[in-house]
Parts: structure tokens; C-alpha cells; sequence
């Protein structure tokens, strides 16, 4: 049984709770939250003890932390409990500065503990298995990756203002995505950003509508398109063209019944956002940790994916804004 520690008790930190509630491999014995009261709700409803983060980092019965505070505080985090010698399970992004996530991974190295970044959508039973028939070159050899991404509505300006901007918020996703159905690095970026959806976005110094082509050295390309609103809901598609075929990912619906009728053919509404549309890549994402740190075998999406996507979303934000293309 492993004993888990909770950093974080807000929407991210409460969705991987009920994961654990469900386990009987791993348990949350203890969570923290900097408020009070959202640590002791979602204590109560995991039979787990309250702590202060620095206690929790520093107690030896917990064998592994989760990560899923605001950004800006992984860092001290990850530092304190790599020290510790926890194994660490760390929300996305790992940091918003690629300098700093490399100390986080120099601190992780030296420690010795696993660490995986949490980029859940590899773990959806649609993208997990559509990467798979890739990698059994079921349509041959990849030559054009289509990722779309699309939110309902965009979040608060405030959120905008801290998130990093669009491509390390929100396309950092996709870049993960694409790094792991082209199979190899890109080396070539160029990216477009616009402020089509509220002007309140491109005045906080963002864009609220962009796209990705990323070319790899072998000459496979990659268009990512993203936008902070979709008036008919969330929407995550991919599409891989290879030479033998094609592997198509739709968009997941709340139910797969269509009506036809003499109107035409009509199917369900979109999952609402992320935490329904992505609650069973959330469920195998913890069950994965879990697992490879009681096997002690290598964990993927690992802390160097992290920082390959950030780079990524830098390199992303610097083109949107001199327009040029960039040599990675
Ligand atoms: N993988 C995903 O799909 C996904 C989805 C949402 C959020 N996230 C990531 O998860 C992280 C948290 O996002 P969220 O949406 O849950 O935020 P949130 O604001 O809902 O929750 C964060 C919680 O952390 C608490 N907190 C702040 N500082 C703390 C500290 N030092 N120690 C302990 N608790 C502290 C806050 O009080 C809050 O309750 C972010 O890094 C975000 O990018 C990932």
C-alpha cells in the first residue's frame, strides 16, 4: 500500500483524491491546502489527516506526493520533497521557466525518487489507443498529425494574467500530444496567435486563438490548433495521417445516440470541460503512478517531458509574438 500525501485540494487536487478513495493499491493518508477549510473538506472525505505542507513533506509514513497546487509553488515542492525522498507525481506545467523545472529535475536526479508529469491525456482510453496502432505502424509511417483543442469559454482574466499565456497553459497539452504520436522531437516551430474571442485577452498581453506547425528532423509535421472558445463546447479531436491509413480520434460526446429524423441527424452535446471530458484519463494517470512506483519501473510522461513541452510552449509564444520560425 502506498501512502500518498495530497498537495492542493482545489479542482485538480480533488479530482485525484477520488481516484485514491477508489484504490486499493495506494491511499491519500494526509492532505494540505493553504486554505484551512479545503483541506479539511476534502480530508473528511478521504479518511486522511490535515497537515501543513511542510510537516506532510517532512513525515516519514508518506512514501509519495501529488502536486496539484498553483504553479508557481511545484517548485519549492518538488524541491522540498525530492529531499525527502518521496516519489513525486507533479501537475503540468512543471514550472513556467524552463531554467527553473531543469533545477526541479536536477534536485529529482540527485534525490534518486521517480517523478512523473501529470500530462493526463496520454491516458485517455481514445488517445491511448489511437498512439498505440502507431506504434504497431498499423498506418504505417506517421506523416501528418492534426491536433484540435478547443474550450468552451475562456477563464477569467485573472487566470489569464498568471497562467503563462496560451501556448504554456493551454497548448502545452498538445505539444505533449504531439511529441508523443510523432514519436520524435520537433526541430522546427512556427506558431500564429490572434485576440478574435474577448479584446480583454489581448490586452493582458495574451491570445486567445493559436496554431502550432512543428516539423520533426525526419520531415513528419504537425498542426495544432487551439481556442479559448468553441460555441458548441469543449472539443478535443486528433487526427493521424500515415502512409497506410488513417487513425481518427473524435470528439467524446455525453452519449452516442443520434436522432434521425426528417430535420436530419442530430447527436448529444459535448462533456462540459476537462474534468468530464478527461475523468477516465485522471483515473489512469493515478492507477499508472501508483503502479510504477510500487514496480519501480520507468515513468512516462517523466519530469524531461515536462521541460520538452515548456520548451516547446516558449519557443511557441516567442514566434506568435516576432513571427519568425524557430530552430529547436
Ligand atoms: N492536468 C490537467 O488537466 C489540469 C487541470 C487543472 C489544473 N491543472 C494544474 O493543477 C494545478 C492546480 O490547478 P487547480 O485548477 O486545481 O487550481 P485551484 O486553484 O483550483 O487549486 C489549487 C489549490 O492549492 C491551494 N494552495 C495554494 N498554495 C498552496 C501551497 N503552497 N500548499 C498547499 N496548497 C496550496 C489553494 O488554496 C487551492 O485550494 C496547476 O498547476 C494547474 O496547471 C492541471
Amino acid at each position: 500500500m502506498l501512502n500518498i500525501g495530497l498537495l492542493g485540494c482545489g479542482r485538480i487536487g480533488q479530482v485525484h483524491g477520488a481516484t485514491l478513495r477508489g484504490m486499493t493499491t495506494a491511499r491519500a493518508v494526509a492532505v494540505s491546502d493553504a486554505v484551512p477549510a479545503a483541506a479539511q473538506a476534502l480530508a473528511g472525505s478521504l479518511g486522511a489527516k490535515v497537515m501543513s505542507s511542510d510537516d506532510l513533506l517532512a513525515d516519514p509514513a508518506i512514501d509519495a506526493v501529488v502536486i496539484g497546487t498553483p504553479t508557481t509553488t511545484h517548485y519549492d515542492l518538488i524541491h522540498q520533497a525530492a529531499a525527502n525522498g518521496k516519489a513525486i507525481f507533479c501537475e503540468k506545467p512543471v514550472d513556467l521557466s524552463v531554467d527553473r523545472i531543469g533545477e526541479c529535475l536536477a534536485a529529482v536526479e540527485k534525490a534518486g525518487v521517480p517523478f512523473m508529469t501529470a500530462f493526463n491525456r496520454r491516458f485517455d482510453p481514445n488517445f491511448a489507443h489511437l498512439q498505440r496502432q502507431i506504434a504497431d505502424q498499423v498506418i504505417g509511417d506517421v506523416e501528418l498529425v492534426t491536433i484540435l483543442s478547443r474550450d468552451p469559454s475562456p477563464p477569467p482574466i485573472s487566470y489569464i494574467e498568471t497562467s503563462g499565456g496560451i501556448f504554456r497553459d493551454m497548448m502545452i497539452h498538445d505539444l505533449d500530444m504531439a511529441r508523443f504520436l510523432l514519436g520524435e522531437d520537433p526541430v522546427e516551430l512556427h506558431a500564429s496567435g490572434s485576440c478574435l474571442v474577448d479584446p480583454a485577452i489581448g490586452e493582458a498581453g495574451d491570445f486567445d486563438t493559436a496554431a502550432v506547425t512543428l516539423k520533426t528532423a525526419s520531415g513528419k509535421i504537425c498542426q495544432i490548433s487551439n481556442s479559448r472558445r468553441a460555441s458548441y463546447g469543449y472539443d478535443q479531436r486528433i487526427e493521424v495521417h500515415g502512409s497506410k491509413g488513417l487513425l481518427r480520434a473524435e470528439n467524446q460526446l455525453q452519449n452516442t445516440v443520434e436522432l434521425a429524423n426528417e430535420a436530419g441527424f442530430k447527436r448529444a452535446a459535448t462533456e462540459p470541460f476537462f474534468l468530464e471530458r478527461y475523468a477516465a484519463a485522471y483515473r489512469a494517470e493515478m492507477t499508472y503512478f501508483v503502479e510504477t512506483v510500487a514496480s519501480g519501473g520507468v515513468m512516462t510522461p517523466s519530469g524531461e517531458d515536462g521541460l520538452k513541452a515548456q520548451i516547446l510552449a516558449d519557443a511557441a509564444t516567442a514566434s506568435a509574438k516576432d513571427g519568425q520560425l524557430k530552430r529547436l
